[in-house]
């Protein structure tokens, strides 16, 4: 049985994100989030929204998280105190369960303005504020549970990764793996999404004295805010509803290894005071328990967001920030690592190519100098895949500027591709030049008209025609 009911939802509703409003379609709605229609490239993944729903009196703005769960799909589940969720939310739902006069839970017919159902006698009122609080508590250990029979305790079966960089800056972040493996002090590792930060992480722990203990791995941004302190320090039995027996955290699991905490800008306020003491003392608590644990863990945190000015706007405790940046490796961008990017290229084609029995022998000059000037906004990880989805499509021995899913404005306006397909230039003066013949065919060669036909001066007409060598026998 739900918890809380969902109701049909096919209102539009507008999310804030990347800095601007996008419109959605609501597909459904229950107390903790809503479900939209919304296509691919609209927002990211587990980035913090604002959502505008329209209600009766005036739209109501609520903070939440957005989860893309199909290529047009999403859910945003609200991040709002259960007081906020209740008056508005809790509202919305409760007036739409009147006017459908169906309990969510049996499906019997309710009668008007009843708080419960009088055949299942399950509460209807969800504008209530207690019973948004007792949903909540419940729903919290309901996730904790099915968190703790879906997540395997630790992973050491990791495939061992290849790490390729020639450039001097990647030069330099080995030579600092190197050093910071042989210290337990904490590292922080910066850069964009895919230029390899747990790769890096990982790298550090594989050349340390902690390499044959487990290297736990924690994404801070795709936990519930909620969720985090008992993920991190685990729990008692009975430490809260639904808890019905002891869960080590992380911190535990990674007992004389490495712990990673993936996207630490992330971590909720009192989640960060914890870690900080953590890394004071080295012992934690667990949730609703009493005893302190010793746990001999060194912490590898990473991020792609600007800490400091996280600190700065008092969303980062600043002696965290202090404690973890002692030892830090910034990984450059792809677009920075100068011929790493054709290295790459060249070395992930020959793995997917034999990977994919497919007889591909390279790429075409063309192609490789698509892949030299565009930006690789998302780094290694697009390139790679990119290059894993040319090597599925292509029917060439050589791959292709079109064979490489690359997003054409994103391409450095040097780069001149002989086939032409990414050349502005070149299809203004081909669409240029066929107006004007046909403006040409059509007056008879009358500049004036044609000057008329195209919108432009009898000047300009006589330029073009220079410029396209357009004369009399062109008719
Ligand atoms: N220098 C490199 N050589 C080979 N493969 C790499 C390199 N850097 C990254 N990769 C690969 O690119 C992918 C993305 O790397 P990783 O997950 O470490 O990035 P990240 O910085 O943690 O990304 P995010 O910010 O999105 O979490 C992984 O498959 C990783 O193995
Ligand atoms: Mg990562």
């Amino acid at each position: 049985m739900r918890l809380a009911p969902r109701i049909p939802f096919s209102e539009t509703v507008y999310i804030k994100c990347n800095g601007g409003w996008i419109k959605a379609k609501g597909v459904d709605l229950s107390l903790f989030g809503v479900k939209i229609q919304v296509a691919d490239d609209e927002c990211d993944d587990k980035k913090s929204v604002k959502l505008k729903l329209p209600l009766k009196s005036k739209p109501a703005v609520l903070n939440g998280r957005f989860y893309r769960k199909e290529s047009d799909k999403a859910v945003i589940l609200f991040e709002e105190h259960e007081s906020i969720l209740a008056d508005i939310v809790g509202r919305l739902l409760t007036d739409s369960l009147r006017k459908i006069k169906r309990c969510p839970y049996c499906r019997k017919t309710i009668r008007d303005g009843a708080d419960r159902c009088g055949h299942c006698g399950m509460p209807l009122d969800f504008s209530k504020r207690d019973l948004v609080s007792t949903l909540k508590q419940i729903r919290i250990g309901d996730l904790l549970l099915r968190r703790t029979k879906e997540t395997p305790e630790e992973d050491r079966t990791e495939e061992r990764k290849e790490f390729i960089g020639t450039c001097p800056q990647m030069k330099k972040v080995f030579d600092l793996i190197r050093k910071y493996a042989s210290t337990d002090y904490p590292v922080l590792i910066l850069g964009e999404t895919g230029t390899g930060k747990e790769l890096t992480a990982r790298a550090i722990h594989e050349r340390s004295s902690r390499r044959d203990k487990p290297f736990i791995a924690i994404n801070c941004a795709a936990i519930p805010k909620e969720l985090i302190e008992a993920e991190l320090f685990g729990f008692e039995k009975g430490a809260f509803t639904g808890a019905d027996r002891r869960k080590k955290g992380k911190v535990e699991l990674a007992d004389g290894g490495t712990l990673f905490l993936d996207e630490i800008g992330e971590l909720p306020q009192e989640a960060q005071a914890k870690l900080l003491r953590f890394l004071e003392d080295f012992t934690i608590e667990r949730l609703g328990g009493t005893q302190t644990i010793r746990c001999d863990v060194r912490i590898i945190a990473a991020t792609n967001r600007d800490l400091e000015e996280l600190v700065e706007k008092g969303e980062f405790r600043e002696d965290l920030y202090y404690r973890l940046k002692v030892l830090t490796i910034h990984l450059p961008p792809l677009r920075e690592r100068g011929d790493d990017v054709v290295i790459m290229a060249k070395y992930f084609l020959k793995k997917f190519a034999k990977e994919q029995d497919k007889d591909i022998i390279g790429f075409t000059n063309e192609a490789l100098e698509l892949i030299k000037n565009y930006s690789w906004p998302g780094n290694v990880r697009e390139l790679i895949n990119v290059i894993r989805k040319a090597v599925v499509l292509t029917d060439r021995k050589y791959v292709d500027v079109e064979d490489l899913d690359i997003d054409a404005s994103k391409v450095s306006s040097s780069v001149v591709s002989k086939g032409g397909i990414f050349n502005l230039r070149e299809h203004i003066d081909r669409i240029e030049r066929d107006l004007l013949e046909k403006a040409y065919r059509i007056t008879g060669g009358n500049i004036s008209r044609m000057a008329a036909m195209l919108g432009v001066s009898r000047p300009t007409i006589y330029k073009l025609m220079e410029k396209h060598r357009i004369s009399q026998n062109s008719r």
